[in-house]
């Protein structure tokens, strides 16, 4: 059963450690995401971009999927299913839908429209026993081609927000989605203690966790930071991983072209990354 992110992120918040959302895109990326959570006896939490979900038929498509592997793989670690960077209607959509957990990106919206919108969600929520992830503070780099620069979030506006009722609140600290330039000056710990001041026991979420150095990553979780979100690496391990297949004719020798052959060396990938992240965030025993 898909369960709301809360429980797990107040254990993750008082343990000390960060639970990962990893993106999925399709049944390979979501079997590999449970099994590797699995075998490690790790809560996660599946992101969904509204492109992907669209990319999937749906979110009803989405949900049942997910629902299906959880019974089907009997999956017994905690499982949250959370629209990442919703719209508001995009977050309506979920909720009917039956994802867990929803996360409203009003980090656009002025501050009074991204209060007025986060406040009803947050009532809707309650309803429903899901949680909410509110934003403040674009996080740059590009995402379903919405493009945005690596913002420094006013912690003043965070405590306005976070002081609704959120479950999770994402700062931007400097992070960006994406692969890192080569000239990013690393977080901003000064903005993220500034932001854990004024929220105080809000979980703090960090996007952006590919390729961010292993060092920061420890530091973010030490400051507040209780769930980190990845996405692009996984897309990096599965292409390579492809990529090496057909570059050594392995689709061309016998029955190599099919595609639970073709696929697999990519979906091997996809769990050895999760499993890394897991072993990085401290989450690994902690289902
Ligand atoms: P990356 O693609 O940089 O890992 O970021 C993922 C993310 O923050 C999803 O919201």
């Amino acid at each position: 059963m898909l369960v709301s992110a809360k429980e797990m992120l107040i254990k993750a918040r008082d343990g000390k450690y960060a639970v990962g959302q990893f993106n999925i895109n399709n049944l390979e990326w979501s079997k590999s995401i449970l099994q590797a959570a699995q075998e490690m006896n790790s809560p996660v939490i599946l992101g969904v971009s509204e492109g992907a979900g669209k990319y999937m038929g749906g979110y009803h498509t989405v949900v049942g999927m997910v629902e299906g592997l959880l019974k089907d793989l009997n999956i017994t670690v905690p499982v949250s299913l959370h629209l990442d960077h919703g719209s508001y209607e995009g977050c309506l959509k979920c909720i009917e839908a039956g994802f867990s957990s929803i996360m409203f990106d009003g980090s656009s919206l002025p501050i009074e429209e991204n209060i007025d919108k986060t406040t009803k969600l947050v009532e809707t929520c309650k309803e429903k026993g899901m949680s909410l992830e509110a934003e403040v503070g674009a996080i740059g780099g590009e995402e379903d081609g919405v493009i945005g620069n690596g913002e420094c979030a006013d912690p003043q506006e965070c405590k306005l927000i976070a002081d609704l009722g959120v479950t999770m609140l994402a700062a931007g600290i400097g992070n960006i989605h994406g692969k890192y330039p080569a000239n990013w000056t690393g977080l901003s710990f000064e903005t993220l203690e500034a932001v854990k001041g004024l929220t105080g026991t809000m979980p703090l979420v960090l996007h952006g966790g590919t390729g961010i150095p292993s060092e920061m990553i420890r530091k973010a979780i030490s400051l507040g930071v209780a769930k980190i979100n990845v996405n692009t690496e996984c897309q990096l391990s599965f292409a390579a991983a492809t990529r090496t297949y057909i570059e050594s004719g392995k689709d061309l020798e016998g029955k190599g072209y099919d595609p639970r052959k073709l696929l697999t060396p990519g979906c091997l990938a996809i769990k050895a990354t999760v499993k890394e992240k897991i072993e990085l965030f401290g989450s690994a025993d902690r289902a």
